[in-house]
């Protein structure tokens, strides 16, 4: 029997994040860590294997709410969808005003504004939370991304900072706005994740097909990037995965790990949301659809002899070690390009669900603990507390002059890969919404014609205020109108 409220945080869901993040909070000074899984063998399993956690155990719902100490506290962490919906359902029925639920799944942040929603008028707490750094940053610390409201973040702002990773002293949590401003965040924490990942693979590709290096070889440069400006947590783990060889063959393990990436949807997500919020994040999108194109097997199989370049490319051996920078220029500025979009579509969630989101405070949380952190985060936290309204990251000085330095390098690059046949989808869209970005006039003014055309959709016009339709068939003259509804 559990003991009587006596444990200040709970856990629900105990598979691998559960587990790890409940040792997490049990080896933190002042909790005691509450455990409940709907298959008690599991519960067993962990407290067995974890004596030193001095977890309070339960079997049934029942004992494991009456096991927790009031304001009551309990994590879910389990699949995100039905099953959080279910476990909600048996604490919110147990639990009374003031007490807290904590979804730490990767839950849709639409499901999460819902949950809020239905169980706030109970005066119980609902909070939905990003939490990320794998299996390892569950244990060691990770970096947390609460939402709800604000008076319950005062009894579980401190339970999470004791778990989550520090980044030059600071805990990387914060109280990131209401309802589902958690999720949101980390939504587009995951979005920018698919674009660093394709984006570094984008490198490597380009590199051994330019200039035949090895895995091997590759991962040493990898490993010596990760000593300046790009360094972080994506390029040290590829430079390991690039070292690999597999046992059985003998051969780099990326050589034969089958070319199709999978997904569990939070990229899509960013890029559904994104398309809803009108914001560009073609990075990010690239990055998504890239995984989606690897898993066509058969459009890849069929489309195999479609006609390419008529010159295979090389890189020249004298030139490789420029254009390895070249490269490494290339992927820092593109980079920069999917950091600057997600932060887009952060400010227009925030501004859309009216969440006062700090994005300084976002990119400190990031700095540490999770899949991003990335030694740049200092850089752009620099940037928003210089100007909080910063319009778009990438214009913020350090920034300019980063890819000010970079962008020679990086049209080389994408050049290169335009005229040798090699996909750089991700690294090609982030110059091209650089170049759509500054450009003083864009032919859209020729897309408003086309569609007042067909549809008398209407324009406006560089010279003067109002809203015009030309009469295209007519005498061609042109009508001030009011705004079409087409
Ligand atoms: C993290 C990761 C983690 C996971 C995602 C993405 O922040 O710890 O983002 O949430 O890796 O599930 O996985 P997919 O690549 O399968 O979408």
């Amino acid at each position: 029997m559990p003991a009587s409220a006596s444990a200040n945080i709970g856990v629900v869901g105990l598979a691998v994040m559960g587990s790890n993040l409940a040792r997490n909070l049990a080896s933190r000074e002042g909790n005691t860590v509450a455990v409940f899984n709907r298959s008690p063998e599991r519960t067993r399993t962990l407290v067995d294997e974890h004596p030193e956690a001095g977890f309070v155990a339960s079997e049934s719902y029942d004992d494991f709410v009456a096991s927790l100490a009031k304001p009551r506290t309990a994590i879910i962490m389990v699949q995100a969808g039905k099953g959080t919906d279910a476990v909600i359902s048996e604490l919110a029925s147990r639990f009374e005003p003031g007490d807290i639920i904590v979804d730490g799944g990767n839950a849709n942040f639409h499901d999460t504004i819902r949950r809020e929603a239905e169980i706030s008028p109970t005066g119980i707490h609902f909070v939905g939370t990003g939490i990320s750094g794998g299996e390892e940053g569950a244990l060691n610390g990770p970096s947390i991304m609460p939402g709800g409201s604000a008076e319950s973040y005062e009894t579980l702002g401190p339970i999470l900072a004791s778990i989550a990773a520090i980044a030059e002293g600071e805990p990387c949590v914060t109280h990131v706005g209401t309802d589902g401003a958690g999720h949101f965040v980390k939504m587009v924490h995951n979005g920018i994740e698919y674009a660093d990942m394709q984006l570094i693979a984008e490198a490597y590709d380009l590199i051994r097909q330019g200039t035949g290096k090895s895995p091997a070889e590759i991962a040493d440069i990898f490993a010596e990037w990760n000593t300046g400006e790009l360094e972080s947590y994506l390029i040290e783990i590829t430079a390991e995965v690039l070292r690999q060889v597999d046992a059985a063959t003998g051969q780099p393990l990326v050589d034969v790990i089958l070319d199709e990436a999978g997904a569990k949807g939070t990229g899509a997500w960013t890029v559904q949301n994104a398309l809803d919020l009108g914001v560009p994040t073609s990075g990010i999108a690239e990055a998504v659809f890239a995984r989606s194109l690897s898993s066509k097997r058969a459009q890849r199989e069929a489309s195999v002899d479609l006609p390419g370049p008529s010159t295979t490319w090389a890189v020249d051996a004298a030139d490789a070690d420029a254009f390895i920078e070249d490269v490494r220029q290339a992927l820092y500025a593109s980079k920069i390009i999917a950091y600057s979009q997600g932060f887009d579509e952060i400010i227009a969630g925030a501004e859309q669900f009216g969440w006062d989101v700090k994005k300084g405070d976002i990119a400190k949380i990031w700095r540490a603990g999770c899949i991003i952190r990335a030694r740049f985060l200092n850089r752009i936290a620099e940037a928003y507390a210089d100007d909080p309204s910063l319009v778009v990251l990438v214009v913020a000085p350090y920034f300019r002059d980063a890819v000010a330095g970079a962008q020679e390098s990086w049209r080389r690059v994408v050049a290169a890969s335009a005229a040798s046949g090699i996909p750089t989808p991700a690294f090609s869209s982030s110059l091209a919404y650089y170049d759509g970005l500054r450009a003083p006039r864009l032919p859209a003014a020729l897309v408003q014609g086309q569609r007042d055309f067909f549809g008398a959709h209407t324009y406006k016009r560089v010279d003067k205020p109002g809203v015009f339709h030309t009469l295209w068939s007519g005498d061609r003259s042109e009508i001030e109108t009011t705004p079409s509804s087409h």
